[in-house]
């Protein structure tokens, strides 16, 4: 017989690693699945973000971790999926969502800033996958969700300066649609997300400074809130979309429709 609906999207039990989990969109997708009875592992470069919303977080329930981990460092990458398999015994959800921009006309961007982008958004996604990748493909189950944005499906006009950030983005969907292929063997999931504009400590000065342009080429005429991200990460995170892999969903008020 086929499960129920409410059972697929139930996340009781499975562990979850959430990178840059401590605040804004991480911290949403984190509350989604922990409202759904995922356990937490958070991590980012600074620990005592992670170990507050990590406190709030339990308060649903939930079993919570917290870590320092720059993604950009294998070594703590491996030292966090170490961590998490022997305290929980189980990974079975990784969101790589930590991220970081860079705004300069493309003519005088640095080379160390470019390279920041690239080794935070795209090596950093690759680096956690594989380390994950290790536990979860003895296993024969996993969902990989990977942060990436709509500036990762086409150009911006010049006033939006951030090439590396788009070049980054755009690597994310290959490397999802890739990777899909490649451990869709293993029946591991590998999907990705590319969110709209939502107000957080990365976006807030951009948004502030071009808010009705921006608002303008959003059909729902708003910018995402503290819920919109929550449904998209616990489907892409649950039994829900097991037949879904190699996916990109789009989050975005229709700005790109
Ligand atoms: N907000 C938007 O409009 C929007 C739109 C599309 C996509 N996104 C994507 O959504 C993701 C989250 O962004 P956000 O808007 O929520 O930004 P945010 O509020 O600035 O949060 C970024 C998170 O990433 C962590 N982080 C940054 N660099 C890291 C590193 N090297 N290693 C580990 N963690 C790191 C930060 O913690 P620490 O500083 O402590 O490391 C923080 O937890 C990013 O991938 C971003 O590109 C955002």
């Amino acid at each position: 017989m086929a499960v129920n609906t409410k059972k697929l999207f139930d996340l009781s039990g499975r562990v979850a690693i959430i990178t840059g989990g401590s605040m804004g969109l991480g911290r949403q997708m984190a509350e989604g699945l922990a409202e759904m009875g995922a356990n937490l592992v958070l991590c980012a470069r600074k620990k005592e973000r992670c170990e507050q919303a990590a406190e709030e977080l339990k308060q649903l329930g939930v079993k919570t971790l917290a870590f320092a981990c720059d993604v950009k460092n294998p070594d703590e990458i491996r030292d966090v999926v170490q961590q998490t398999a022997s305290r929980f015994g189980r990974i079975d959800i990784l969101i790589n969502n930590a991220g970081t921009a860079w705004g300069a006309p493309v003519e005088d961007m640095q080379l160390e800033h470019w390279n920041k982008v690239i080794e935070t958004n795209l090596t950093g996604t690759f680096l956690f996958s594989q380390a994950v990748g290790k536990f979860m493909v003895p296993l024969r189950r996993g969902k990989i969700i990977n942060i990436s944005s709509v500036a990762g499906l086409r150009g911006a006009p010049p006033e939006f300066q951030a090439i590396g950030y788009h070049a980054s983005k755009g690597g994310v969907i290959s490397f999802t649609k890739d990777l899909a292929c490649k451990w869709g063997v293993h029946n591991i999931q590998v999907n990705a997300i590319a969110p709209g504009w939502f107000p957080t400590h990365m976006s807030k000065v951009v948004i502030e400074r071009n808010r009705e342009i921006f608002l303008k080429k959003i059909p729902l005429g708003r910018f995402g809130g503290d819920q919109d991200l929550k449904g998209a990460a616990v489907f892409l995170a649950s039994d829900a979309s097991d037949f879904v892999t190699g996916h990109v969903l789009v989050v975005d008020g229709g700005q790109t429709a």
